[in-house]
Order: structure tokens, then sequence, then C-alpha cells
């Protein structure tokens, strides 16, 4: 299970007659060592987790199980509990007492509060105060031969053999020992033995289930059935948004509580620095046009190998952003040190947690992505873009310069993006597979656009770069004439992305001056524009949002489009010649 997270792990074990416990800080091999090998804790039942931080950094306390004070039941914790911070208050008023800075850490707590013999009835209690996503599993120290496992949104399976039965997030944990599954639904609740699985509704009515065959080899399941990480991310886009935005978005209000801005802090903002490297870099880009947009506050974006050596100008009322996935860039990490060595606030939109990055910035907004394996982002991008809108409409509606009636249609519009993005994924597959087949002999191509829609094309022409090792360039398509349209000639692809209906009519225009130099056009434009189809050979339409949120949109043909131009060349796409996950060096 270490390709879903690996900076701490644990187990809690029932010996029959207490739980033991044991975890630590580090990879699976740091706990080996700690128990050698499994000797040191030894039982019948038991629950283990190896972590992807979240809500607390890596740590021997933060990792999983978390117990309750006599540790007489114990957790194991996929997801996020959006509402943690208003749980633990309440049961610190009642008396209780955390280790962790988890959010998971609440989960037990309640199970303990509630639990009075019954670990059904404490369990479906607990499920009712919860919000968020999670796949639980659960010991009862007096239930020594039972172990219960609960799911909501994050993944569940139960794996039954003949020399016991187990829950796990994902395939992958069990296969070695069977490959009899069954897979938990919503709000499903399951016991089990070593030699009995029931199964219960939220009403602990029994339920039945059908029992499937998993036909995967480990590495097709690590990958949820998908052939590369880079697919399974680009699907896992959904959730990822969801996970990003949902837990900052509370009664119709945006609230960045790990901001530590106050409105007066906000209203003195004079400019914003956003620092960052190759795809985080393009959401920086796109975020000065909506912050600017919506916030009437000035923003400056720079790629953070320049920012460090050009002796920036950073001024009080300045705050620094840094954009990072990985947290560990370290050109980016250089701009965070530049940007403090100046004596400026810095904020940090990190995907993960305890990263250097992160550790360095005065505050980080997290971006929930979950790990991301594959070397070209994709979730993380999309989740970067989505704190990026956060940011942008709190600070507006602070700033008195967003109405409110306004505020209230951005946020819906930003609400329904998840879902959005799964339609694209849905409907649009099969004709980007057939246009990736008309892109996989070029030797070249061009993206364009304008306003967000440049900042749209710098990311699909970086995919496709990097994935497909095609020479692509973006320009804003204004620019064209400026020279690079000496490059057009008969057969040059080019990729126009026309999401801004303000925009359309002069990006047309430019489509037009390649189109008669003999450039084939891939227009991305919003469903119901009929002007694009006239003046492309071919177009993708994408669901209509705001104007401000089209990149989140536009972005995933172009996602799947290099994917697919990458499966046709036949390239190892998940670890592309020349490059690393996470550019450490300078
Ligand atoms: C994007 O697909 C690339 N892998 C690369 O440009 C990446 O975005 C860049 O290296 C920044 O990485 P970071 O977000 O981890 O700092």
């Amino acid at each position: 299970m270490e390709y879903r997270g690996y900076d701490s792990a644990g187990l809690a074990v029932n010996d029959g007659t207490k739980i033991e416990i044991a975890k630590c800080k580090g990879r699976l091999k740091a706990l080996s060592d700690l128990t050698n090998g499994g000797e040191t804790i030894q039982g019948t039942s038991g629950i283990g987790h190896t972590r992807w931080a979240t809500h607390g950094v890596p740590s021997d306390t933060n990792s999983h199980p978390h117990y309750n004070s006599n540790e007489s039941i114990a957790v194991v914790h996929n997801g996020i509990i959006e509402n943690y911070i208003k749980i633990k208050q309440r049961l610190i008023d009642k008396g209780y007492s955390f280790q962790s800075q988890t959010d998971t850490e609440v989960v037990v707590q309640l199970l303990d509060h509630y639990y009075e013999g019954d670990a059904l009835a404490a369990i479906t209690k607990v499920m009712t105060k919860l919000e968020g996503s999670y796949a639980l599993g659960i010991v009862f120290n007096d239930h020594p031969d039972e172990l219960f496992a609960v799911r909501k949104d994050s993944p569940l399976i139960v794996g039954v053999s003949e020399s016991g039965n187990y829950i796990a997030s994902d395939v992958p944990a069990i296969l070695k020992y069977t490959r009899d599954v069954y897979y938990i639904d919503n709000g499903e609740i399951v016991k089990l033995t070593r030699d009995n699985v029931s199964f219960y509704n939220s009403d602990l009515e029994p339920i039945e289930k059908e029992l499937k065959t998993v036909a995967w080899d480990i590495s097709a399941a690590e990958k949820g059935g998908y052939e590369h990480f880079m697919l399974k991310e680009i699907h896992e886009q959904p959730k990822a948004v969801r996970d990003t935005l949902n837990p900052r978005i509370r009664d119709n209000d945006i609230v960045i509580d790990e901001l530590n801005m106050n409105e007066e802090d906000i209203k003195n903002l004079k400019k914003i620095f956003i620092v960052a490297c190759g795809s985080a870099y393009h959401t920086g880009m796109t975020g000065k046009y909506v912050i600017e947009d919506l916030a009437r506050i000035p923003v400056e974006v720079d790629l953070a190998s320049e920012f460090r050596y050009r002796n920036p100008i950073l001024e009080e009322g300045t705050l620094t952003i840094i954009i990072s996935q990985s947290g560990e860039t370290a050109d980016s990490l250089a701009a965070l040190r530049e940007a403090k060595r100046q004596g400026m606030k810095v904020l940090g939109i990190i995907n993960v947690v305890g990263s250097s990055i992160a550790r360095e910035a005065d505050n980080v907004m997290y971006t929930w992505a979950g790990p991301e394996i594959a070397v070209a982002t994709t979730k993380a991008y999309s989740t970067q873009l989505s704190a990026l809108y956060l940011l942008a409409m709190h600070f507006a509606k602070v700033r008195g310069a967003l109405p409110q009636n306004e505020f209230d249609t951005l946020l819906q519009n930003l609400r329904q993006l998840p879902e959005q993005i799964q339609s694209i994924l849905d409907n649009n597959v099969t004709q980007i597979q057939y246009i990736a087949s008309k892109f996989v002999a070029v030797k070249e191509c061009f993206f364009i656009g304008r306003g967000v829609d440049y900042t749209t094309a710098l990311e699909g022409s970086l995919k496709l770069k990097e994935i497909s090792y095609i020479h692509s360039e973006a320009y804003p398509a204004g620019e064209l004439k400026h020279g690079p349209i000496a490059l057009i000639e008969d057969g040059t692809l080019v990729t126009a992305i026309l999401t801004q209906e303000d925009l359309y009519k002069k990006t047309l225009s430019n489509i037009v001056e390649i189109q008669s130099r003999g450039a084939l056009v891939l227009a991305v434009t919003n469903e119901g524009n009929e002007e694009a189809v006239k003046v492309s050979d071919i177009a993708v339409y994408i669901p209509v949002t705001d104007k401000h949120f089209t990149t989140s949109l536009a972005v995933i043909p172009l996602q799947l489009l290099s994917y697919y131009v990458s499966i046709g060349k036949g390239l190892d796409l998940d670890k592309p010649r020349n490059l690393a996950k996470s550019v450490t060096v300078e």
C-alpha cells in the first residue's frame, strides 16, 4: 500500500487480552525494524496503516492507528474528516484530551464516547457525526476476535480466504492472500471474524453483497486497474478537487483557517508574489488573472529559478505564495528563503504534508490531492487551481471587491467543478483518443489562448512536451503575429483554447489567420460555442462554468490528449526521460 502513502506506518494487534500498538514515522521498513519484523507484536486480529499525511505532519504521534486513552479501541483511517475541528472542541469540552494533530483521532475518541459494549451501535452513532471522507478499520479490546470497518467516499474492500478475512483500502494489499473480494459501498459497515464476514447498512440491517474475483496482478492493482498512474490520477481529479474545496466552503462562505490572516491583514495587502516552477508556475499564472480580476490586488508571478537571483523588490504589505506539489523543489525552496530573508510572510500551497517548503512557510494551504506518483502532474495541478480560486474569492469578499450575489454565483460554479470534470472524463475520451492519433506523428505543435486560456495553453503544451517528447510552444494568441506565425505552414497543428466569451472574437480572428496559412486547428471551447467549430478543424467541448474557472475544465482534454499521444508513441509516460517527480537540485 506504500504507493498510496508512505510517510509513517503503524499496527494495532489484539492478542486476546489487550491491544498492542506499534507505530512510527518513516516507511514500512521503519515499522518492521521497530517490531523486529512483527515478532514483538503478536495476535490473531489487527489493523495496520501506511500514511499519506493530510492533517498533522508525519511523526510517531500522528501515525495511525489512533487509540483512546485506555487503549481499548484503535482506529486506522483513509480520508479527511472535514468537521474534525468542531468535533475535537466538543470532546475537549467533555474532558477528552488529544495526543495528535490529526483529524483521525476524533474518530476513536467519539467511539470511546459512544461505546457501551455494542461495537456496531457505537460505529453507527459516530457515522452520524462525521462529515468528509473515510474508510475506517476498527478494533475493540473486548471484541478480540472481531474486526470492524466502515466506508464513506474513501475506498474499502474485504478479502475472504480459508486462512482468514481482511479489510483493505485497495486490492494490492491482500492479493497475495486472496483474489476473492467484496467491494464496500458508501454507508456500509463490515464485521469480520476469522471464519465469517457480515455486512450491514447504516440502520444496522444485514445486507447481502456479491463476491467478486480479482483478475489483476499487483502492478495493475496499484494503478486501480488503470494502465498508468497518470491516467489513474487524471481520473482522481474530481475527488481531489472536491477534497480540496469542500473543507473550506462552510455555510456558503469560504473559510481558510490555515491562512492565518485576519480581515485587516487581507485589506492591507498591497501585492502578491506567486513563485513556482513548471505546472505549479502555470497555476500561478492562472491565479494572477483570477486574483487581479476578482480581488483587485496586483499579482506578480515568477519562475522560482529566476526569482531567487533577480534581487526581487519585496515591500511591506506583500504576500509571497510558493506553490509546489512535492514541497521539495530546490528552486522554490530557495525562493521561499529569499522572501523570508526580506521579511515577507510566505504562504505555501503544497501537496505533501511536512515537506521542506511546508515546514519553512509561515502558513500552508494544503492541496489534498493524495499521493501523486506520475511525473507529469495532473490532480495536484487541479487542486492548486482550486486553492487559488478559494483565495481569490476570499480576498475579494473581504476587501469588498465582490458583491454578495456575485460571490454566491461564483461559489455555485466552484462547487460544480468536480462533477464537470467528471463529465469530461465520462464523455470526451473517445474523441480525444481519435485526435491524439493525429498528433502522434507530428514533430511540433502550438497551443494558443488569451487570458486564462493562455495559462491553460501553457499547461497543455508542457504536458505534451514532457510525456510525448513532441516540441510544443504556447503563445498568447495575440502574440502570434509578432513573429511566431512565421512558423505556421501547411499542416502545422495548433490547439486553440477558447473559453473566454469576451475574447472569443479576437482569438477566432487569430485562428483564421493561421488557418489561411495551412494550420490544422483543434479548438477547446465551451459547450454551445458554435462559432469555434466554423473556424476549426475539430472542436472539443467542455461544460460551461464561470470564466475564472475554465482552466480547470479546459485542461482535462489536454491532459488526456498528451496521455493518448504518448501511448500512441509507446513511451514510458509515468517516468518520462530526463525528468524526476521532484526536482531537488538547482
Ligand atoms: C509538471 O508535470 C512537471 N512534473 C514539473 O513541471 C513540476 O510541475 C515542477 O517540477 C514543479 O514541481 P513541484 O510542484 O513539486 O514544485
